[in-house]
């Protein structure tokens, strides 16, 4: 385990920023991870935990010691409570869509709808990742993590992990605090297929009885088709959270722009599509210098290339403040800011 001084980060984020920080170290044994949190807190070092930098914008350089989680391993047992499923436990350095694509080929079912999701298996439960229709949530048993305040690892089980739209405890009260080694899913040996999610059902290649396979290959051709790779063109998918609005609000909303989408929550609450406020707005393919708004998804800001985070930053102000002014509604990031702004976005 070595420390890095002034290590660059602009390829360890899928936006490629330019950012470095003043140590950084890579973790790929679970036992190295106390020992590094103990000399960082000899040193008076803050601690960031960076995974596949899927989910984060860098903003300026970062002081302390980042650590780069690269646990790694899968695992599988039957489960004692259903002789249909399999219980597979991944290391949190894992990547999240070779993951899927292993279960998918192992004929383990239930994570076809969150193909080519990027970043790490670790970051997946911190915001509960979900695409087309599932979200991690429906197939999670369990998070190990370390408790970076009793020093111990700890097993949360999937209903104390306070999942909610694009949210955890790990977002939430375990912020700074847990920091995930593995995740432990339930999977079915059963073919099974959820095609619930509008997208989907406009694919002509979508039926009632696909094959898990075909629906693999058809979120993967939706992703394709909408969402900008990163290798080639930096970004952090989605940009902003949907919101969440009261059904009054909803009501206000629709009288004046009737085609507004909408999505059922659990509760009253409607969720609206971010994107199309964003696009109605007029911001769909705009640029700003070498950062922009994706021309096929607008929830999707891209680093044209030699773009920094300070420049995704302010175009992303300017979105929250138009689309708060035409639809009143104010936008929250989906993304990690780093380090968090004090003003907030
Ligand atoms: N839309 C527009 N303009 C656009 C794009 C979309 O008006 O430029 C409209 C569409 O017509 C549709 C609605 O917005 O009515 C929703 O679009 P889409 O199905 O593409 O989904 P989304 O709400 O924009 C969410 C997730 C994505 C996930 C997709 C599919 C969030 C923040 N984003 O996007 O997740 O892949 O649904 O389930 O919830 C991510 O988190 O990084 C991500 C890509």
């Amino acid at each position: 385990m070595t420390w890095q001084a002034d290590a660059d980060l602009s390829t360890l984020t899928t936006f490629g920023v330019p950012a470095r920080a003043q140590w950084l170290c890579s973790i790929d044994q679970e036992d190295q991870l106390p020992v590094a949190l103990q000399q960082a807190d000899r040193k008076d070092l803050p601690v960031t935990v960076l995974g596949g930098g899927s989910n984060v914008l860098l903003l300026a350089d970062v002081p302390g010691l980042v650590l780069h989680m690269q646990l790694m391993g899968i695992r599988h047992q039957p489960d004692p409570d259903d002789s249909n499923a399999v219980l597979v436990t991944a290391g949190a350095g894992e990547n999240w869509h070779q993951l899927v694509d292993y279960c998918l080929h192992k004929g383990w079912h239930g994570l076809e709808n969150l193909a080519l999701i990027p970043g790490s298996v670790g970051a997946s439960p911190v915001q509960n990742i979900g695409a087309y229709g599932v979200e991690l949530a429906d197939v999670l048993v369990s998070v190990r993590y370390f408790d970076t305040q009793s020093v111990q690892v700890r097993t949360l089980d999937r209903d104390d992990c306070q999942f909610g739209y694009r949210d955890s405890i790990f977002k939430q009260s375990l912020k700074q605090q847990a920091i995930i080694l593995s995740v432990t899913l339930r999977l079915s040996r059963e073919p099974r297929t959820v095609v619930t999610y509008p997208a989907l059902l406009q694919h002509p290649d979508v039926s009632a009885d696909m094959s898990p396979q075909q629906l693999f290959d058809v979120v993967c051709d939706i992703r394709r088709s909408k969402l900008p790779a990163p290798a080639v063109l930096g970004n952090a998918g989605s940009f902003f959270r949907n919101p969440v609005v009261s059904p009054d609000a909803y009501a206000t909303l629709q009288a004046r722009w009737p085609d507004i989408p909408a999505f059922a929550t659990s509760t009253a609450d409607v969720k609206v599509p971010a994107a199309w406020l964003i696009d109605r707005a007029g911001w769909k393919g705009v640029r700003r210098g070498a950062v922009g708004v994706h021309d096929k998804q607008a929830l999707v800001l891209v680093n044209h290339g030699g773009g920094t985070g300070q420049q995704v930053l302010a175009l992303a102000r300017e979105i929250v403040a138009s689309v708060e002014q035409t639809f009143g509604v104010r936008l929250q990031p989906e993304v990690c800011l780093v380090p968090a702004p004090e003003s907030g976005l």
